[in-house]
């Protein structure tokens, strides 16, 4: 067997047939009574029943006074490390919201901000930009990212919603999802069926690189960046986003169908699209915001297995599936497509900076994977001649988290508020100004980056830039390299800590609902066989 041939394997079962094929229902039989030596055991027997009769009525009584008496309340399994830092990563993005906060917030230190963005703007299309998420430890709203992040959090919900159900989070990061849909439909005529301009950016790079200043103080007026022609990669990523957030809150039909109606006329805006194909370069394999390749292919792969669509699909999608296999591989320790620092991270970005997006981003694929395989009664995959187990591909995403949580030669948590140790220095203006101070300038709140103290907010839940290619962390303010964070890098994370957390079981992927509204693919009629010629 080659490849994992959907063909040659026997038609997935469904969770009570397997249960009832492992473990077929025992024929009733007395086990202890042999019939050669009943007369000798039956008064045994009668006292052991006797006995077993008298112990469960005492146990249920005293289960019951135990119940009726007053009691403390009975404490909750601790939760495990990955739901813990769930919950804080997901607290980011509260840390991150642009705009009129909702009333709860929870975040002490943010106030509303930048509430004009595009109502002056003098090239007067867009009445009202405010809202969205800023990207990083800057004020800058970048909708390319911005949507990739909001597209990982709808799939990792759309998989995993029992997982958030059972931390507590489902509606948390529901409300995370429609702050970020919401602001989309401002950025083009989301009720017109075509468009011609949509926007891309809200503030500048420049202005934001050159001040240092809480975004709730800023009150110049922001740029607004149009994107008119070619803007086929944002729109088809902002159609990503509105097309999986309307699948998260499908239950919200008509909010849905705004979201589907809005993703569909973005995806016409520029039907032109390249796939990046990135074969033969050394970010194949690589996920990130800027490449969604593996995402896709991922993405084509679970079709395959869930849906085996067939002919004229199949095959297209066995080809995904295999590289899909590839990419998996190319993450095992066992091969050298990617080096590791000697604490092991795994070093997506060659060694530059800033590696911990894409060790989280892979993490949460190659969990997904393996959830996907087993969800397909499939056990593992290949890699060359070698077969590779599921676990392969969990203790890789657990070996990438554990080491951004605390497991990394620095003894450092990576996402800030977890452990006992985590940077204490966020490159981040909101986080590194205090709420008390009055308005600060653009250059006077240089010394607030320049400063040696820590940081007078505690940002929750960020995941910084991370350490680098020697497992080597400076906890510095002015340093981007080590200490920033960024909205991507933490929608990765979210998404691996949710696939990782709770209970492992054998069905923790919600197989259905995904493609639920996708039509059959199978033709009507196959096509008819070749005729026959002797
Ligand atoms: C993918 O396909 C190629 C060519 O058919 C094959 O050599 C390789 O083993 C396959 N890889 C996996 C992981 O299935
Ligand atoms: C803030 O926390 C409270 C209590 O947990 C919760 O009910 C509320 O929804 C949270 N607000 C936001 C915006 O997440
Ligand atoms: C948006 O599109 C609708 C429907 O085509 C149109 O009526 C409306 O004028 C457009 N709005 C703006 C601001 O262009
Ligand atoms: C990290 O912890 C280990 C074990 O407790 C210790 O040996 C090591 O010195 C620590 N490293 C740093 C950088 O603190
Ligand atoms: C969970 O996190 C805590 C705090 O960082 C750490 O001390 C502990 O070893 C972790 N537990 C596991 C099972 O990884
Ligand atoms: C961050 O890393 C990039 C790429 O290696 C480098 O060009 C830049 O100078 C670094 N920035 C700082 C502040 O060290």
């Amino acid at each position: 067997m080659q490849e994992l041939d959907r063909a040659t394997l026997p038609p997935p079962l469904d969770a009570t047939r397997r249960s009832w094929l492992l473990e077929p229902p025992q024929p009733k039989k007395k086990k202890y009574v042999d019939l050669g030596c009943i007369l000798v055991s039956r008064k045994i027997f009668l006292w052991t029943l006797g006995a077993v009769l008298v112990t469960t009525l005492l146990a249920g009584s005293i289960t019951m006074i135990v119940r009726h008496m007053p009691h403390h309340k009975q404490t909750e399994p601790k939760p495990d490390n990955y739901t813990v830092a769930l919950r804080k990563a997901l607290m980011f993005f509260n840390a991150q919201k642009s705009g009129k906060l909702p009333e709860h917030n929870n975040v002490t230190w943010r106030g509303d901000s930048c509430m004009k963005d595009g109502k002056d703007h003098t090239g007067g299309f867009y009445k009202d930009l405010v809202g969205g998420y800023y990207d990083a430890g800057d004020a800058t709203k970048f909708n390319f990212p911005m949507s990739y992040a909001m597209t990982m959090l709808s799939w990792s919900v759309i998989e995993y919603s029992a997982k958030y159900k059972a931390a507590g989070e489902l509606d948390h990061v529901k409300e995370l999802i429609k702050w970020g849909a919401d602001y989309f439909l401002e950025t083009f005529n989301s009720s017109a069926d075509t468009i011609d301009v949509m926007v891309e950016q809200v503030g500048s790079g420049h202005d934001d690189h050159y001040c240092w200043m809480r975004p709730e103080d800023i009150d110049n007026e922001r740029i607004v960046t149009p994107c008119y022609g070619s803007c086929s990669h944002l729109g088809a990523e902002m159609a990503a986003a509105l097309a999986s957030a309307s699948i998260v809150f499908k239950d919200n039909r008509v909010y849905s169908q705004k979201l589907v109606h809005g993703a569909k006329t973005l995806y016409n805006h520029d039907m032109a699209r390249k796939a990046g194909a990135f074969w033969n370069s050394p970010d194949y394999g690589v996920s990130s915001w800027d490449n969604k390749l593996p995402g896709a292919q991922l993405f084509l792969t679970r079709l395959r297995l869930f849906m085996s669509p067939g002919f004229p699909y199949e095959d297209i999608l066995s080809t995904f599936h295999n590289q899909t296999g590839v990419v998996m591989c190319s993450y095992l320790p066992y091969f050298t497509r990617f080096k590791r620092t000697k604490g092991g991270l795994i070093q997506l970005n060659h060694g530059e900076p800033q590696p911990l997006q894409y060790a989280a981003t892979a993490a949460f694929l190659a969990a997904l994977y393996s959830d996907y395989l087993d969800a397909a009664d499939t056990p593992g995959w290949y890699c060359g001649p070698n077969f590779y187990s599921t676990h392969v591909l969990r203790d890789f995403a657990r070996s990438q988290i554990d080491y951004i949580l605390g497991k990394n030669p620095q003894n450092m948590s990576y996402v800030v508020d977890f452990g006992q140790r985590y940077p204490r220095h966020v490159h981040h203006k909101g986080a590194s100004i205090p709420k008390s101070v009055k308005k600060e300038s653009c250059k006077g709140g240089w010394k607030w980056r320049d400063n040696k103290r820590d940081n007078p907010n505690t940002i929750v839940g960020a995941m910084v830039a991370g350490p680098d290619k020697h497992d080597g962390f400076h906890d510095l303010r002015s340093n981007y390299n080590y200490t920033e964070p960024t909205l991507a890098g933490n929608a990765g994370l979210v998404a691996a800590l949710v696939a990782l957390s709770g209970e492992e079981t054998l069905e923790s992927i919600d197989k259905n609902t995904i493609f639920s509204a996708v039509p059959p693919l199978t033709p009507a009629t196959p096509p008819p066989p070749a005729p026959w010629t002797p």
